[in-house]
């Protein structure tokens, strides 16, 4: 009985993946602050959740250095990289910041969190709610507060970047993520 609820689960779970994949989304990185802690990290999991008044949405691993500071932090910024910036992706994507910071060498936009002066194309959020529905990502809601647009985008997306290594792999989640995903 058990083995065929887990098969279920495990089928649906390579619909969803095909579907997903299909998608190909684009592929930000989110950077925010707190004190003297900066952090970082390459997110797939984003988009714009309200026109009027402007909303955008972050989902942040529970296991990530950035989803520890994000939930701290007064506000977000999210970076939308161009198809030449797999550089930025992979060190934003493949190193943690509980090891060290990223940031050395880039140039860098004064504001409450470090912006990357590379990505024309980025917007800064003041975090507005947090939610912790019990995965293993936490949903970041941003007040969209300054919106920069450079030169035409066009975007990383997920199909570029299947050669990264996450530098917080899905195993180290909590198994549930919290006790209300029991
Ligand atoms: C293709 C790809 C997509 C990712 N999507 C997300 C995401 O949506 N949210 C997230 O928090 N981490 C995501 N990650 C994982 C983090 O970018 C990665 O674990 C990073 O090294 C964490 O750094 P940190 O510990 O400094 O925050 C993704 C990684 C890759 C390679």
């Amino acid at each position: 009985m058990v083995d065929e609820a887990d098969g279920r689960a495990a089928a649906q779970s390579d619909r969803l993946a095909s579907i997903i994949e299909a998608l190909d989304q684009p592929m930000v990185v989110v950077t925010t602050a707190s004190g003297d802690e900066r952090a970082g990290c390459l997110v797939g999991f984003h988009c714009q959740s309200s026109i009027d008044p402007g909303r955008y949405v972050v989902w942040l691993s529970k296991a990530n250095h950035t989803g520890r500071v994000g939930l701290r932090a007064s506000h977000l910024g999210v970076h939308f990289l161009d198809r030449s910036q797999h550089g930025l992706a992979e060190r934003f994507g493949t190193r943690t910041g509980d090891d060290g910071d990223k940031f050395g060498g880039l140039d860098l936009a004064d504001g409450p969190v470090p912006l990357l002066e590379d990505c024309p194309n980025r917007l800064l959020g003041r975090r507005a709610a947090a939610l912790d529905e019990g995965g293993d990502h936490v949903c970041v809601v941003l007040e969209v507060e300054e919106v920069w647009s450079g030169d035409d985008l066009d975007p990383l997306r997920l199909s570029d970047v299947s050669d990264l290594e996450p530098g917080h792999p899905a195993e180290e989640r909590p198994r549930p993520a919290t006790h209300r995903a029991r």
